[in-house]
């Protein structure tokens, strides 16, 4: 599903990511760890298609295109989506109109007709549901005055509407309480199948306990320096990271 090879990235003339390497098949659960400023947030970025940080070699591949010669849209009408470590307020722009609007371009994009307003709303409450959100939400503007932790629930909101064929998710579970890390983590885990994929970028343990990943890799100074299995998150919040310095 995707395949990235010996990818080097800049920003801003500095080298960030050096020789990253990483395959991830339809049915994996893989997640990255790795020390702060290593390059995780730069990978996810750069699959997402910031303009900022500037591609000097290597490849990606998704689905059997060159991921790095498609535009933002385009990533995301084939299935990618990105949960952020800082989510985006959208001011003047409700979740409602912004996931009926995200749905309806990927549906556009497919040649399926567009979900009127009233079957989206219906499709969008029942989800809220299942993510514990208030259905408040649905009309307060994008992220607007969200708390951290509502703002990463209404990330996998997002993904319950677009139902990706590979999310990456950005230390989702950074600044959930330890209810809302299970309502979060079940919300994942309800969506993954042997079609899809995740990648999930974390620093903790405490999350993989209720989403297992098959791999564990963990990047240090712009590619991985390592990769096991679940076990190796565990050693890992044991010794740290040092060993792999
Ligand atoms: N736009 C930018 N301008 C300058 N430097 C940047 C930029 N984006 C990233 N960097 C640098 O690249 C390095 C890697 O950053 P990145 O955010 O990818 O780290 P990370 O592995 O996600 O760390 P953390 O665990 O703290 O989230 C850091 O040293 C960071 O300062
Ligand atoms: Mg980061």
């Amino acid at each position: 599903m995707l395949e990235i090879k010996n990818l080097h990235v800049s920003v801003e003339g500095e080298r960030i990511l050096k020789g990253f390497s990483l395959t991830v098949n339809a049915g994996e659960i893989h997640a990255i760890m790795g020390p702060n400023g290593a390059g995780k947030s730069t990978l996810a970025k750069v699959l997402a298609g910031h303009p900022d940080y500037e591609i000097t070699d290597g490849s990606i591949t998704f689905l059997g295109k060159n991921l790095l010669e498609l535009e933002i849209d385009e990533r995301a009408h084939l299935g990618l989506f990105m949960g952020f470590q800082y989510p985006v307020e959208i001011p003047g722009v409700t979740n409602l109109q912004f996931l009926h609007s995200a749905l309806n371009s990927k549906r556009k994009s497919r040649g399926e007709s567009p979900l009127s307003q009233e079957v989206f709303r219906e499709l969008l409450m029942s989800k809220m549901q299942e993510m514990e959100i208030s259905t408040t939400f649905a009309e307060r503007d994008v992220n607007g005055g969200f708390s951290g932790g509502e703002k990463k629930r209404n990330e996998i909101l997002q993904m319950a509407i677009l139902q990706p064929k590979l999310a990456v998710l950005d230390e989702t579970d950074s600044g959930l309480d330890i209810d809302a890390m299970k309502v979060v983590a079940a919300g994942v885990k309800s969506q993954l199948n042997d079609e899809n994929a995740l990648i999930l970028i974390t620093h903790y343990q405490r999350l993989l306990d209720y989403i297992k990943p098959q791999f564990v890799h963990v990047v240090v100074d712009g590619k991985i320096a390592k990769t096991g299995g679940a076990e190796l998150a565990l050693k890992l919040e044991e010794k740290g990271y040092a060993i792999h310095q």
